[in-house]
């Protein structure tokens, strides 16, 4: 395709596609995904060999600079990551100033926000250089964000963990440091959690990515394209499913348990109840990642020897979809966030902070598609639209109307 040539034409054909769902914004090389087949590859690599043999800072490294990294640069990346993840203790008093109910996505992508203000030369990125150290710098603070929404939520006083640990190990004692007493990492855990951060790293043009690409097309900073993306993450129909689907799985359980009657309240028309964790625009078979998660909750829950109900609860609910033909002629199988938040709940993690961790593990995604869409030279993000409105009207003074 000749993209320059395509980039030169205006005032053309106007197509209609109501949620782009046939509507190519961009080329890109970093996410592969055939939604028919259920294949999802980052960089070339599948999703199932980068969730068993690579770890979290690898992938982002891998999703962001389009290589796997060798050992000197992997530790060069997280040495850099390490010494720019100290936030100025100014962003302290802003958290200071959110009540302790405010919901951590609202309080994340503030934070996030506000670390423009701080690091002001993160804005104009005109060379290598700024880009890497933009980069360095929100995979380094942007945990500690995370961490401390947390820590607010809970009342603990703000920490920054131990420099010694690894990136996703450092992220657990970071959100679960006791005053005086270090969080007992479990091994099991900390590989669950980041299994889970590579299974959310990039998605393609999903609602947050576009979003942080359109944002970026206007030249606004990294760091504000990264708040606009957490806020479109939040949504109940995109990242903000993990969380309703365990509010439903709850809800399920405390009104008995009845599976059969939540199934038929999702295929009735009239109620405006969906089964949460269920459906993807674009897979149209089962998600790949849904499989890799669903045997991790296993893993982790057989671990820690947590017996859940809501597990049972959300495998009878798969079982009764795979052989309902309303879900089956719809090709509505289990997305990647119908078992996460079981996974999350068994680590410890508030229902609340279910769509942060989520935001957590796709920010290198954001990040690489971000980057690609600079050095890609990309113009504005600017749809086109049908206008369905009056034709020209006389104007009418406010006596006359
Ligand atoms: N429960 C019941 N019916 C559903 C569901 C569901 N979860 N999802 C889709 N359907 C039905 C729709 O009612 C529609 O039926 P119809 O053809 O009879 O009108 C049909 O399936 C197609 O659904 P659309 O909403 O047109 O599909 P779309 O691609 O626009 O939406 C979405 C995809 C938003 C994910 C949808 O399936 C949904 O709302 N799922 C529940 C929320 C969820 O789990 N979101 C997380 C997605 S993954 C992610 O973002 C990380």
């Amino acid at each position: 395709i000749d993209i320059k040539a395509l980039r030169g034409v205006t005032g053309g054909l106007v197509t209609l596609d109501p949620g782009y769902k046939n509507t190519g914004s961009c080329t890109s090389a970093i996410t592969f995904l055939n939604g028919e087949e259920g294949i999802l590859r980052y960089r070339g690599y599948s999703i199932e060999d980068l969730a068993d043999k690579a770890d979290f800072l690898e992938v982002a490294y891998l999703l962001i600079f389009g290589e796997l990294p060798t050992e000197s640069q992997l530790n060069k990346f997280h040495s850099d990551i390490k010494e720019n993840s100290h936030v100025d203790e100014d962003v302290k008093k802003i958290l200071d100033g959110f009540p302790k109910s405010a919901h951590p996505m609202g309080v994340l992508s503030s934070l996030t926000s506000a670390l423009i203000a701080f690091n002001p030369s993160s804005v104009n990125i005109e060379n290598e250089d700024d880009m890497y150290n933009a980069i360095v710098k929100i995979m380094g603070k942007f945990p500690v964000l995370v961490a401390w929404a947390l820590r607010k939520r809970t009342g603990q006083p703000l920490d920054y963990g131990d420099d010694n640990l690894g990136y996703v190990e450092n992220i657990l004692q970071m959100m679960f440091k006791k005053t005086n007493k270090n969080y007992d990492i479990n091994p099991v855990v900390v590989n669950a959690l980041d299994k889970l951060l590579i299974l959310h790293a990039d998605h393609e043009q999903n609602c947050s990515t576009s979003t942080v690409r359109i944002v970026g097309s206007s030249h606004a900073g990294l760091y504000a394209s990264l708040s606009a993306g957490i806020n479109a993450l939040w949504g109940p129909l995109h990242g903000g499913a993990n969380q309703a689907v365990l509010e439903m799985l709850e809800a399920i359980k405390e009104d008995g348990g009845d599976t059969k009657k939540y199934m038929a309240k999702a295929k009735d028309k009239e109620d405006p109840f969906r089964l949460m964790g269920f459906g993807h625009r674009v897979y149209k078979n089962f998600d790949p990642r849904a499989r890799i998660i669903k045997k991790a909750a296993d893993e982790v829950l057989g671990d820690l020897g947590v017996e859940d109900p809501i597990l049972d609860i959300a495998k009878g609910l798969e079982k009764e979809a795979l052989e309902d033909s309303y879900f089956v002629d719809r090709k509505l199988y289990p997305n990647v966030d119908f078992y996460s938040g079981i996974i999350y709940r068994a680590m410890g993690i508030p229902v609340e902070m279910f769509t942060v961790m989520f935001a957590l593990g796709r920010l290198p995604g954001w990040i690489a598609q971000w980057k690609e869409m600079r050095e890609n030279k990309e113009p504005i993000g600017r749809p086109r639209q049908i206008y369905t409105g009056e034709n020209h009207r006389a104007f009418k003074e406010v006596s006359e109307r």
